[in-house]
């Protein structure tokens, strides 16, 4: 039987989040685990349910923590204070916070257990499809053999550094503002708007392809070289971008983000 096989891993909130995980797991053929998840979001619980036979769906989030080994916290964070501390964990428990802005010691305070039972992981949406590696904090054996089939995983060195992979992972949203800034500004130029968002987009792909076949770290500075020609437009709008403070902005915008993580720092 493999090591796993009677591992049983609860979700408490079922979002977008640990709707990829789930997938992640079911999909991985080494990962035999059993899984629990709680009632919220319904829909989304019932369709995993549906969709895997070795998924069901618990009663309550505290039905979901009386029978798992691993529980997941995949709350939204202004209400995770007052979920976990309704909630009773028990001793040998290892809980997963993927809740970005909450240090590890504040989880544990909230659950009222050692902050050895807690880890932080940032998993993103892309782990259902096993690709790309989840930051993970601190070092877990359990858990770096199930990420370790689901796409990978990094393991941080430290809790801030933890948190600079978190918000590395927090460049989804902006990714997709600049493209849509892009297409916008062809679209100003006269281009059909879908026309536009499906160039760019295809663009963009492009790029990432390009950036990958670099191996596990590509040279952005030479990429930017080799696709500019000198003197040519993409040399002047990156200049005009960077000149125009758009580097600054975006570290400007990080940077604010990172203070409103928790003094992770400091433990
Ligand atoms: N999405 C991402 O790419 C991503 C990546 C990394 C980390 N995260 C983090 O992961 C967490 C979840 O994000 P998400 O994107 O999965 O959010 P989401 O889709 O909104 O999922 C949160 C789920 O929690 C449920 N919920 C609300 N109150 C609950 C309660 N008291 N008990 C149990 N479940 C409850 C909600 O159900 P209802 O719909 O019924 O309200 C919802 O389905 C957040 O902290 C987020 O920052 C997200």
């Amino acid at each position: 039987m493999p090591w796993h096989a009677a591992l049983q891993c609860g979700f408490i909130g079922t979002g977008t989040i640990a709707a990829a995980v789930v997938r992640a797991l079911c999909g991985a053929p080494g990962i035999k685990a059993k899984i629990i998840l709680s009632p919220r979001n319904r829909q989304t619980a019932e369709q995993l349910a549906a969709e895997f036979s070795r998924v069901r769906v618990a009663q309550s989030n505290q039905a979901v923590i009386d029978a798992s080994d691993v529980v997941f916290i995949a709350l939204r964070r202004q209400i995770v204070q007052a979920e976990l501390q309704a909630l009773q964990f028990r001793t040998g428990q290892t809980l997963v916070s993927v809740v970005p802005t909450i240090a590890r010691a504040q989880i544990a305070a909230w659950c009222r257990c050692p902050i050895d039972a807690v880890c932080r992981a940032v998993p993103l949406p892309f782990i259902a499809a096993h690709q790309g590696a989840t930051p993970l904090f601190p070092a877990n054996a359990l858990l770096e053999k199930l990420l370790a089939q689901t796409g990978g995983v990094v393991v941080a060195h430290d809790e801030a550094q933890f948190d600079a992979f978190m918000l590395g992972g927090s460049m989804m949203g902006v990714y997709f503002r600049f493209a849509r800034a892009c297409a916008d500004w062809l679209h100003g130029q006269g281009l059909d708007a879908a026309q536009a968002s499906g160039y760019v987009a295809q663009l963009f792909a492009n790029l990432a392809r390009a950036a990958q076949q670099g191996g596990a770290a590509p040279d952005f500075v030479a990429l930017q070289d080799e696709y500019s020609t000198a003197g040519g437009t993409n040399e002047m709008v990156a200049q005009g971008f960077a000149a125009l403070g758009g580097v600054q902005a975006l570290h400007q915008a990080l940077n604010h983000a990172l203070k409103t993580t928790p003094d992770s720092k400091n433990q």
